[in-house]
């Protein structure tokens, strides 16, 4: 008999995946909650994701967070759906069914939005919004921002098609407007959030600097383990006092996929100051 053959198994699935943060921050909340369970990194290769999944099943896992870029393929896979999860056309949490089945959620939304509202005290409610992105990242969180019903609500992408599609898409949710960046006026916004993935590449989007105003907070849906993301420190540069880059959502996401898997809700303040955000 293995070790973990006592314990309930779960996994983080992506590729790359190496350096995932998720096995660390699910064991923190393991054992601060008493919860025996092992959580570790799997790479699945690219064309083989539904087999990958399959195969974990019949290992008996109990359920995988899904990270780039399966995500879209693991919202096709679930028998079941979240109402995040329909929405956001993307699956981050998958929790294997006896029988064989598979329930799907999103706790991405949840989780900017409990760093942000939560952690950082900094409130969507009535606030201009600015989020830059159209891709997957980024229709995986317009719920869960809408519905904290912010003043108004803009999305700016390079591809202006993409931002308004993803408009149109939200639209019965709240008002919202989709420009390009060049576009974008005078106003400038309380609260902005990079869901682009332009900080892979350590590129910013190109947002010009009279949308900041001088109590603009800007938010990065990315985070960097060792150095500022190139977007907080643009935000810096350019006389933002309050930048936070995404190590908070990171940890939320993961406490609101624990907490679907084991009922517990961890506490995430000490792990997310124990991944460096002072
Ligand atoms: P993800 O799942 O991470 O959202 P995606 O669906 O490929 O990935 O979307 C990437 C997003 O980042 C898009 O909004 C993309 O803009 P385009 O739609 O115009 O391609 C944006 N993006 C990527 N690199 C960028 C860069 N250097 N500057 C600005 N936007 C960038």
């Amino acid at each position: 008999m293995s070790s973990t053959d006592h314990v309930d198994r779960y996994a983080v699935v992506g590729n790359p995946v190496a350096h995932s943060l998720s096995p660390r921050i699910h064991s923190s909340f393991a054992q601060q909650t008493g919860q025996a369970l092992s959580y570790q990194a799997i790479e699945l290769p690219h064309d083989s994701f539904t087999a990958g999944i399959r195969d974990l099943q019949q290992q008996g896992f109990s359920g995988v967070n899904v990270t780039v870029p399966f995500k879209r393929e693991a919202w096709e896979l679930c028998n079941h759906r979240s109402e995040a999860a329909q929405e956001a056309g993307a699956v981050n949490t998958l929790t294997f069914l006896q029988g064989g089945d598979i329930d799907g959620s999103n706790t991405d939304g949840v989780g900017l939005v409990r760093d942000l509202v939560d952690n950082l005290k900094v409130a969507i409610k009535d606030r201009s919004v600015l989020v830059l992105g159209a891709g997957g990242a980024v229709r995986g969180v317009l719920g869960p921002i809408l519905a904290q019903s912010p003043a108004d609500l803009t999305i700016a992408n390079r591809t202006l098609e993409k931002a308004i599609e993803l408009a149109r898409d939200f639209s019965e949710q709240g008002s919202l407007e989709a420009v390009a960046y060049d576009a974008l006026g005078a106003d400038n916004f309380d609260l902005i959030i990079n869901g682009t993935a332009a900080g892979l590449s350590n590129e910013v989007p190109p947002l010009p600097t009279r949308v900041l105003g001088a109590n603009s907070i800007c938010y990065d849906m990315m985070y960097s383990a060792s150095t500022a993301t190139a977007f907080v420190d643009w935000a810096h540069s350019h006389g933002v006092a309050k930048a936070f880059d995404g190590i908070g959502m990171l940890v939320e996401q993961a406490a609101e996929a624990f907490a679907l898997w084991r009922n517990v809700r961890p506490d995430t303040t000490e792990v997310i100051r124990s991944l460096g955000r002072p």
